[in-house]
C-alpha cells in the first residue's frame, strides 16, 4: 500500500511516499481503507516532537509509528475475529491524537477506540474535518456550563480549533464575538459569529463588551491581555501554553486568588468528542471548514502549508 513514512522526529523534509505491506488486523481490531485523513497541528507536533512533552505519548528518542496522521474516515475492509460491532462495507471515521498511522491507504483501529458510523448523507471528506479540531474545540468548552445567557469571545476563529468552536458556541447558544483576518470576515459571519474583529484592522482587546469566557483558540494573546475583557468571574482558556508556559501554573495561582481565572482543559476521550460530533453532522448541526485538498505526492508541501499556522479550518489529505 501507498504510505506517508518518516523514521525520525523533524520537519516535512523527512517525511517519504513508500510502498509498505499492508496491515493485518488483530482480532479486535478493523482494517480500514482511508480514503481521507486531515494534516492538523497536532501532525505537525508529533511530527516535529516540539513541544517536547509530546514524545512522552508518541515516543521519546524517534517516533513510535512509522507512519503520521492522527484521524481517518474510510470503509472497513475486514474485522478481527472479536470485533462484532462493525462489518465489513462500513463507512467509519475516527480520532486518536497520540496517532493512529493515518496517512496510508490503510490502517488497523481498535474496534472499542474512537471510530463509529459515518451519517448516510456525509462524505468522508466532511467527517474527516468534524475530528480535530472540533475534538480540541469540544474539550475545551465542555468542562463549563455554557448556555443562552453565555457572552464569549473566541480569538482565531480561523483555525481548526477556533472555527469549531464558533459553531459549538452557537450550538449551546451563546451570543459570540470572533477575531479573525480580513479574508475571512464573511466564514467568520457565516459560522454564526455576532460579532467579529478583523485582527489585521483593529484590536479586540478594546472592546468594551465584558465576557463570560475568553476563548483564545491560536495562542497569540495572554490571559493578562484579556483579563479586563472578563466579567468579574469570567474564565480565559488558551490552546497553547503562553510564554514561560504560563497557562500551565496560573489556572492555580488564579483559582486561589479568586475571581477572573485561568483554566487549560486537557483534551481527553476523543471517542466522546466523535459520539458527540456524529450527533451533530447527523443532523447537519456542525460543519468542518475546508482549506485546500493535497495528494500524497504533496506531502511535504501540505505539512509546510500547515506549519505555517495560517490555514483556515482544515487541510484534507486525499487517500482515495
Ligand atoms: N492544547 C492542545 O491540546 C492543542 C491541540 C491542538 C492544537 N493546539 C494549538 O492550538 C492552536 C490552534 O490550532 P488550530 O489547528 O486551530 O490552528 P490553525 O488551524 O493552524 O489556525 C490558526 C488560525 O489562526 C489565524 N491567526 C494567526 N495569527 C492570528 C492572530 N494574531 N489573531 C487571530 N488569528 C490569527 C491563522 O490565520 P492567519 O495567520 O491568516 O490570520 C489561522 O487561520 C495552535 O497553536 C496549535 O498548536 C493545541
Amino acid at each position: 500500500m501507498k504510505a506517508i513514512t518518516r523514521t525520525t522526529y523533524g520537519g516535512p523534509e523527512v517525511l517519504q511516499l513508500k510502498e509498505i505491506p499492508k496491515p493485518i488486523p488483530k482480532e479486535n481490531e478493523l482494517l480500514i481503507r482511508v480514503h481521507a485523513t486531515t494534516i492538523n497541528r497536532t501532525d505537525c507536533g508529533i511530527l516535529t516532537g516540539k513541544p517536547y512533552i509530546i514524545r512522552a505519548f508518541t515516543g521519546l528518542t524517534k517516533p513510535r509509528d512509522l507512519i503520521p496522521g492522527t484521524d481517518f474516515a474510510g470503509q472497513v475492509e475486514s474485522v478481527g475475529k472479536n470485533v462484532k460491532s462493525f462489518k465489513l462495507g462500513d463507512r467509519v471515521w475516527g480520532l486518536h491524537d497520540e496517532g493512529l498511522a493515518s496517512q496510508a491507504e490503510y490502517m488497523t483501529i481498535r474496534a472499542d477506540k474512537a471510530v463509529t458510523r459515518i451519517p448516510e448523507k456525509v462524505s468522508y471528506e466532511e467527517a474527516v474535518v468534524c475530528a480535530e479540531g472540533a475534538h480540541y474545540a469540544y474539550n475545551f468548552l465542555n468542562k463549563f456550563k455554557i448556555d443562552n445567557n453565555s457572552k464569549v469571545l473566541v480569538n482565531g476563529a480561523t483555525g481548526a480549533i477556533g472555527s469549531a468552536s464558533v459553531q459549538l458556541l452557537k450550538y449551546y447558544g451563546a451570543t459570540v464575538t470572533a477575531v479573525g483576518n480580513t479574508k475571512n470576515i464573511e466564514l467568520i459571519k457565516s459560522l454564526g459569529a455576532d460579532k467579529v474583529y478583523d485582527y489585521q484592522k483593529e484590536d479586540f482587546t478594546q472592546d468594551t463588551e465584558r465576557y463570560h469566557f475568553v476563548l483564545d483558540a491560536v495562542g497569540k494573546s495572554t490571559f493578562s491581555k484579556c483579563k479586563h475583557l472578563l466579567l468579574p468571574k469570567g474564565i480565559y482558556v488558551s490552546s497553547e501554553l503562553g510564554p514561560n508556559a504560563q497557562n500551565l501554573y496560573l489556572p492555580l495561582i488564579t483559582k486561589l486568588k479568586g475571581g477572573k481565572r485561568v483554566v487549560f482543559p486537557l483534551p481527553i476521550n476523543c471517542k466522546r468528542s466523535i459520539i458527540f460530533l456524529t450527533e451533530l453532522l447527523e443532523t447537519g448541526k456542525f460543519k468542518g471548514v475546508v482549506d485546500k485538498v493535497y495528494q500524497p505526492e504533496q506531502i511535504m508541501e501540505a505539512y509546510n502549508y500547515v506549519l505555517s499556522g495560517q490555514k483556515t479550518g482544515n487541510v484534507i489529505l486525499s487517500m482515495s
